[in-house]
């Protein structure tokens, strides 16, 4: 009876590791995994949760709904994951109107285009308007808003989200196909690749919005986590957030983080806090590290690589606590903070400001990586 039962156990241990070894990709032994699980349905569509899980046990969990990332797993320095993201934990959280863009991604156009109105080629576009008479993070209905294709990558460490945005979407001109690869690496990276295409010319600047506080869900606030953001310059605003055009340096003001400090040393100083466009120091158009995070208490470090030309840092100055997230957590104001690597805030009405404009044949292409570590 007993060999049965070894026997038995024998052939479900073999029989699961032919299974597990076609799905998982291995890395020295250690695996990576992607599962699924039902996150509700709306409409017709069925909205999933992806998990990817590397080989230390770092987890980025992903909605095929807004490209919504609900959840980030790090350890600490004493090893102990926590969730580094704000969130919440069901469909109908992310699905309420005073979501303000937590994790998801951004698009067409991440941050404001004033009046939302742009010219090409003579002709006037205007996009739907949802902030203050201006366009924010595309429009009513963004790619946030959308339910994307899903589809796992060979190697269970990627999810490839697709969709297509007709011509005319809250706008703005052309079918623009985008798709967005999320990678979870062996080294603790969140590598996000964004691509697109247009049969119009039409402005692009695709981003994601997820809200880090690197406490793990200890801290209420970020403002003792210590940010460096490499940018001599950032995009001066008007009292709506919309760019003046000029771009003074930061030397010497509230808005220096060429060395890191705690975000909340000279808070105070900055109206209503951080939420502004750094102009990025760039070598070149590869991945450069611009910016890192810091929380003491936890060890956990964030290092944030970009081939974007701008960062919007935002200390979640509209939260005010009404929201009920995930564990049935408030988020007050400062809660966590954005990083939203991108091009600089209503540039299609700014010629001085790098190009946003994609036209049809050529393919606009950005990269993003999140490096978590401990020190
Ligand atoms: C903007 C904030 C805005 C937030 C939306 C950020 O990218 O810069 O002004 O309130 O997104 O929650």
């Amino acid at each position: 009876m007993k060999k049965q039962v070894n026997l038995l156990l024998l052939a479900t241990v073999l029989f699961t590791a032919a299974c597990n070894s076609n799905k998982t990709n291995e890395v020295s032994g250690m695996k990576f995994t992607i599962t699924e699980k039902s996150f509700g349905v709306l409409g017709s569509d069925a909205i999933t949760q992806y998990t990817i899980t590397n080989p230390s046990g770092m987890q980025v969990s992903i909605l095929n709904y807004g490209g919504t990332v609900t959840n980030i797993l790090t350890p600490d320095k004493n090893n102990q994951m926590g969730d580094v993201v704000l969130g919440f934990d069901s469909l109908s959280g992310y699905l309420q109107k005073g979501n303000p863009y937590f994790g998801c991604l951004v698009g067409r156009y991440g941050n404001r285009i004033g009046k939302g109105q742009f010219t090409i080629d003579g002709k006037q576009y205007q996009l739907t308007l949802n902030d203050h008479g201006n366009t924010l993070h595309g429009g009513l209905r963004g790619l946030d808003k959308v339910v994307w294709k899903a589809a796992k990558e060979m190697g269970d460490s990627s999810i490839r989200l697709t969709y297509t945005s007709p011509d005319g979407d809250q706008g703005f001109p052309g079918n623009l196909s985008v798709q967005v690869t999320y990678t979870l690496t062996s080294a603790n990276e969140l590598q996000i690749h964004y691509k697109a295409t247009t049969d119009k010319t039409t402005p692009v600047n695709l981003t994601n919005h997820c809200y880090f506080n690197l406490s793990g869900g200890n801290d209420s606030t970020i403002l003792a986590q210590e940010v460096m953001i490499a940018a001599d310059k950032f995009t001066e605003v008007d009292s709506l957030l919309i760019p003046t055009g000029k771009l003074p340096d930061v030397k010497g003001t509230p808005m220096d983080f060429t060395s890191a400090k705690a975000i909340g040393k000279d808070i105070a100083a900055v109206k209503g806090g951080y939420d502004h466009n750094w102009v990025l120091n760039r070598k070149g158009n590869d991945l450069e590290k611009i910016a890192s995070a810091y929380d003491k208490t936890s060890g956990r470090l964030m290092e944030v690589f970009t081939t974007e030309p701008g960062l919007q840092f935002y200390t979640g100055n509209f939260l005010d606590g009404t929201l009920h997230g995930k564990n049935g957590k408030t988020y007050v104001q400062h809660a966590a903070f954005c990083m939203e690597t991108q091009h600089f805030p209503d540039g299609p009405n700014q010629p001085s400001f790098p190009n946003t404009l994609l036209k049809p044949g050529e393919t606009y292409e950005s990269k993003t990586v999140y490096r978590f570590s401990v020190k």
